[in-house]
Formats: C-alpha cells, sequence, structure tokens
C-alpha cells in the first residue's frame, strides 16, 4: 500500500495548529488508536488500544468527540456517549472483521444455537454487539471468556483467530467460531518471520492474537496493541519483531527510543498489507474538515444502541 505521507512537515505544523485551535473552539477531544498515521497520533488527545478508547470515551469532558479510527470505534464511542456528538473524519473506514459478520447473517447463526451465550469481540457493528451478551478487545478475551461458566456453550464472534487462542488457553471445547479474519493480521507469512528470526536471534516476536495460529506459536509473546507496548517496556530485550500493524511502529519508537523494531513482512511484500488500509484513511486534513463541519457525526437508533451497551457496559464491568 502507497503511505505516503498526507503533508510535508510544514503543512503538518500548520494543520497541527488549526486541530489545536478547533478543539479548543468546540471543546473536542480526539481519541485515536495505535494504527493510525503518526502525524494522527500526535494529534490526538489519548492514544490507545480499543478497550481503553471504549473506557476512555465513557469519561470524557467534552462535548464533541473525534474518533481517529474505524467506523466501529467510533460507534462502540456513540453507544457509551448518547449525549455526545461522536465524530469520523472518514466514515468510510471500515474493517474487515466487523463487515464479515452482518448483524442479519449473525442472527441466523445465534439461532442455530438457542442455548448458547454469545461473545463477540468489539470489531464488530452496533447490530451485532445488540445480539451479544457480552464484547471483548484482544486485552480482555480470556477474562471474558473465563468469566462465563465453563459448561456455558458459546458463540465467539466474528474472529477466528481470537476466538482459537482463547479456546487453546482456556481447554474449552463448547466454543462456536464464526468465521471471520483481520486482513492485515492474516498475511503475515510464517517463513518470513523464521527469516527474520535466524537473522535477528536475539529479537523477541510480539503478535497480536488476529494472527494466524502458527504464528502465535512461535511468538514469544501474545497479545493486545496495549499489552504488546507494555511487554516491550518491562523486558531486559532491546530488539523485537513486531507482528501487528505497523501504525504501533511509532508509539514504540516514542516509548523506547533505544529499543529496535522489526515490523514483519506480509506474504506479498510488496501489497503493503501489515498497514491497515481503513486506518491510514484518517488524515490531518479529514480531521480539519471533521472539526470544522462537526460532521460525519455518528447517529444510532436508540434501540440497538440499548442493546448495544448493555453487551459492552458487560465487558467494561469485569476487571
Ligand atoms: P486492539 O484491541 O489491540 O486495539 O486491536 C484492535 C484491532 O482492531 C486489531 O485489529
Amino acid at each position: 500500500m502507497n503511505l505516503v505521507k498526507t503533508s510535508d512537515t510544514q503543512s503538518t505544523t500548520r494543520l497541527l495548529a488549526r486541530i489545536a485551535e478547533l478543539k479548543r473552539q468546540k471543546k473536542a477531544v480526539i481519541l485515536a488508536h495505535y494504527y493510525t498515521r503518526p502525524e494522527v497520533q500526535s494529534a490526538a488527545d489519548f492514544l490507545g488500544d480499543s478497550l481503553a478508547l471504549a473506557v476512555r470515551a465513557q469519561t470524557i469532558d467534552a462535548e464533541i468527540i473525534l474518533f481517529a479510527g474505524v467506523h466501529f470505534m467510533a460507534e462502540t464511542a456513540k453507544v457509551l456517549c448518547p449525549s455526545k456528538k461522536v465524530l469520523i473524519p472518514c466514515p468510510e473506514a471500515g474493517c474487515s472483521l466487523a463487515e464479515s459478520c452482518n448483524a442479519a447473517a449473525f442472527a441466523a447463526f445465534k439461532a442455530r444455537y438457542p442455548d448458547h451465550k454469545v461473545v463477540s469481540y468489539v470489531n464488530t457493528t452496533v447490530g451485532v454487539k445488540a445480539l451479544t451478551d457480552i464484547c471483548c478487545t484482544s486485552s480482555n478475551a480470556l477474562k471474558v471468556v473465563q468469566s462465563i461458566p465453563a459448561d456455558q456453550p458459546l458463540i465467539f464472534g466474528p474472529d477466528r483467530n481470537l476466538g482459537s487462542y482463547i479456546q487453546k488457553l482456556t481447554g474449552r471445547k463448547n466454543m462456536v467460531l464464526w468465521d471471520g479474519a483481520c486482513h492485515v493480521h492474516e498475511e503475515f507469512s510464517l517463513e518470513k518471520l523464521l527469516e527474520l528470526k535466524q537473522k535477528h536471534p536475539k529479537a523477541k516476536v510480539v503478535a497480536h492474537p488476529e494472527c494466524r495460529a502458527y504464528i502465535l506459536d512461535v511468538a514469544d509473546f501474545v497479545g493486545s496493541t496495549a499489552a504488546i507496548l507494555d511487554y516491550c517496556g518491562d523486558t531486559d530485550s532491546t530488539e523485537f519483531i513486531v507482528v501487528t500493524e505497523a501504525g504501533i511502529l511509532a508509539e514504540m519508537q516514542r516509548r523506547f527510543p533505544d529499543k529496535k523494531f522489526i515490523p514483519a513482512p506480509p506474504d506479498d511484500e510488496t501489497c503493503g498489507c501489515n498497514n491497515c488500509r481503513f486506518m491510514k484513511m484518517v488524515t490531518l486534513e479529514n480531521i480539519v474538515a471533521c472539526l470544522e463541519n462537526e460532521a460525519p457525526e455518528i447517529i444510532l437508533d436508540e434501540q440497538t444502541r440499548l442493546k448495544a451497551e448493555r453487551s459492552i457496559l458487560n465487558m467494561i464491568q469485569i476487571k
């Protein structure tokens, strides 16, 4: 993928200054995910993984939340903050996981398993969250599943890789998985990862649980974006092979400037698939336009929102 910088240094400074001015004028706060462009991350008031961003949205003291991330993340913020204006600079920024699971198809799937409780990854639309008993993120999926009695059968969706990983950790047999996957995490090449490990024998391999099982099997650490960052800080190792979306490298370098981070390559290195094309659709330019126009805005049907809220709050209360 062509990851051309949105702007040169001068226009970046100008756009960041304009964003700061608009945030002040409109009492707006920007939440951004680690996978967004580095310059977008630097415009954020709060940068985090999907769990931290959902929790933070609940306590924000601002009239406007601009969500620099993909559509389901902004929807989650709106579900939790119905009285706030939640803006999304690029509503076309979707998520292959959320798109793999449409609410009507998920409802039909659920109807086949009437005794099952539904656990859904937050990478879902509000319609799927409304059909869910309890949401999870990659940070808390294990705790969420462990909070449900072992003899209770479960539907887990939509990420089959995260689902299989949790099944392996818990030994739980009674989990039916929806067949979805993230287009970024599915693409990492085992062969190229093993070559990199040989070239950098001291490097620790850190991987996101959305990767395929054969990648997770050779990782030294598996965790959400936030957990990976913590691990890189906590261990004495100074070199890491990073098997997740490459946007996280900006925060890694910022936090640990003396450590070395090597992005793992996708199977086809010319495709740039370890960059999420949806996250990279958020730019400083569309943030400025979005704050100026106070649009596009997330608007939800209230009945659906209330049902989705229950499944997200069920997740947040699990400590
Ligand atoms: P995190 O829960 O690590 O933020 O992951 C979000 C995501 O969308 C990964 O593809």
